[in-house]
């Protein structure tokens, strides 16, 4: 399943390879930046799940990693998000690396910034495999980019369709039945 094209899906648009590499490249510069600090990457469930686990075994380095869980709002209140599963560790004081698969609106990044920011890290940066800067609502400050991308619904690396496809090692773009039904 992982590695077959589902038949919802239209064509990949990163390989397994492509991703890696990047990967690969934004740890390295995260190793570099935080050598010899309390570095924390957190991310938010379920999505980023996956990028932070080649993510964290890209950077060369001691850290720690964390989760979050937030939830939208019901439709209709502004896109507000909210937490349902709050960190497990202290951070104050420590490099936090907020680590996303996707910033879409940038709602759940400027949410979970200011909630972080909260805690009194010793500096806060934002990590996020994919960028699609044309869905952007709340202006976010990205650190750490892996692919700037067009606004497609995708899934694959994290990315969902009702809950399925998080597990595809690609990212692919969607059949637009796929998308409409
Ligand atoms: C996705 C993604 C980000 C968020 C980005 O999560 O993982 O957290 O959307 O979108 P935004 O920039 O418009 O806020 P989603 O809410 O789909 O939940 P999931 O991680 O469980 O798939």
């Amino acid at each position: 399943m992982s590695v077959e094209l589902p038949p919802v899906c239209d064509a990949v648009l990163l390989g397994e390879a492509s991703i890696q590499l990047r990967v690969a490249e934004l740890g390295a510069q995260i190793a570099e930046d935080f050598a010899d600090k309390d570095l924390r990457l957190i991310t938010v469930l379920k999505g980023g799940l996956f990028f932070l686990a080649d993510l964290s075994r890209a950077v060369d380095g001691p850290l720690a990693i964390d989760f979050l869980a937030v939830s939208p709002y019901a439709p209709g209140q502004g896109g507000v998000v909210r937490m349902t599963k709050d960190l497990s560790d202290d951070i104050e004081g420590a490099h936090v690396v907020l680590v996303e698969d996707v910033v879409d609106t940038g709602l759940t990044v400027n949410y979970v910034l200011s909630l972080l920011k909260g805690h009194s890290p010793a500096s806060l940066s934002v990590c996020a495999l994919l960028d699609k800067p044309s869905r952007r609502i709340a202006e976010v400050p990205i650190h750490y980019r892996g692919f700037t991308l067009p606004d497609r619904f995708l899934v694959g690396y994290g990315l969902d369709l009702g809950g399925r496809y998080r597990n595809l090692r690609f990212i692919a773009t969607l059949r637009d039945e796929a998308v409409l039904s």
